[in-house]
C-alpha cells in the first residue's frame, strides 16, 4: 500500500480527482478526517507546509506540494513529476509607486520564505534583512515594517488590493508529486506504476 500526503485544500481535491478518473472509483476524505483508506492507497490530510516532513520521515510514501515549497525547505526527498495545478509565481512585491532600489544597503523584506529570499539576494550580491511572517504579509510595506515582500501572486489581486505591484518574479511553481527516498526503492514498482498512469492521465 502507498501512503501519500495531501495539501489541504483545493490540490488535494484536484489530486483526488486523478486518482477517481485514472481509477474510475471515488476518493474523497470525509469532512473531518485525516486518512482517507480506498482502493489500496493511504492518503493524509495535512497542512501544505507539512508535506514534505511526512515525505522525507516516510510517514508518507508520497506527497504532493508546491515547488515553492519543496524548494524553501530544502528536505531530502525525490521530486518525481510536475503535477500542473495550482500554478503560481513567487515574486517580488513593493508600494505601486516606488521602485526596487537594489542600491540600498540592506534591503529590508518580509516573507514567509526565507531561504527563497536569501538565497535571490545572495545570487544577485545585495545584502537583505529578511523579516519572518506567516501570514498577511502584504502588510508589511503598508506600514513601514520592510521595504518589499516575497510573496505567491496567483491572480495578482491580493497585491493589487493592497497597493502593491510585483517587482520582480523569483520562480514558478506548481504543485510537484514527490516521494521518499527509501520509498522509491523500496516500493519502485508501486511507485512508477502510479507515476505512469498519473502522468497519462495529465497528457489526456
Ligand atoms: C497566498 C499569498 C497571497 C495570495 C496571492 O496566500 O500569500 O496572499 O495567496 O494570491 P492572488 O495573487 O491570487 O491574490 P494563501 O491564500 O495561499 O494563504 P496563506 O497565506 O495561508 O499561504
Amino acid at each position: 500500500m502507498l501512503t501519500i500526503a495531501l495539501p489541504k485544500g483545493r490540490i488535494a481535491q484536484e489530486t483526488l480527482e486523478i486518482f477517481s478518473k485514472i481509477f474510475d472509483a471515488d476518493f474523497s476524505f470525509d469532512s473531518r478526517k485525516l486518512i482517507l483508506e480506498a482502493h489500496g492507497f493511504r492518503f493524509l490530510n495535512v497542512r501544505n507546509q507539512d508535506v514534505p516532513t511526512y515525505v522525507a520521515h516516510g510517514a508518507a510514501d508520497l506527497g504532493v506540494v508546491g515547488l515553492d515549497v519543496i524548494t524553501e525547505q530544502e528536505l531530502d526527498v525525490i521530486d518525481l513529476l510536475d503535477l500542473k495545478l495550482g500554478k503560481c509565481k513567487v515574486s517580488i512585491g513593493i508600494k505601486e509607486d516606488e521602485i526596487l532600489d537594489w542600491n540600498k544597503p540592506d534591503i529590508k523584506v518580509a516573507t514567509k520564505m526565507v531561504n527563497i529570499t536569501k538565497n535571490y539576494f545572495a545570487k544577485k550580491a545585495v545584502g537583505v534583512e529578511v523579516i519572518k511572517l506567516y501570514g498577511s504579509i502584504e502588510l508589511a510595506p503598508l506600514v513601514g515594517l520592510a521595504d518589499a515582500i516575497v510573496d505567491i501572486v496567483e491572480t495578482g489581486a491580493t497585491m493589487r488590493e493592497n497597493g502593491l505591484k510585483v517587482a520582480e518574479d523569483i520562480m514558478e511553481s506548481s504543485a510537484h508529486l514527490i516521494a521518499n527516498t527509501h520509498s522509491f526503492y523500496a516500493k519502485k514498482g508501486d511507485i512508477l506504476s502510479l507515476y505512469d498512469k498519473i502522468r497519462l492521465a495529465l497528457a489526456k
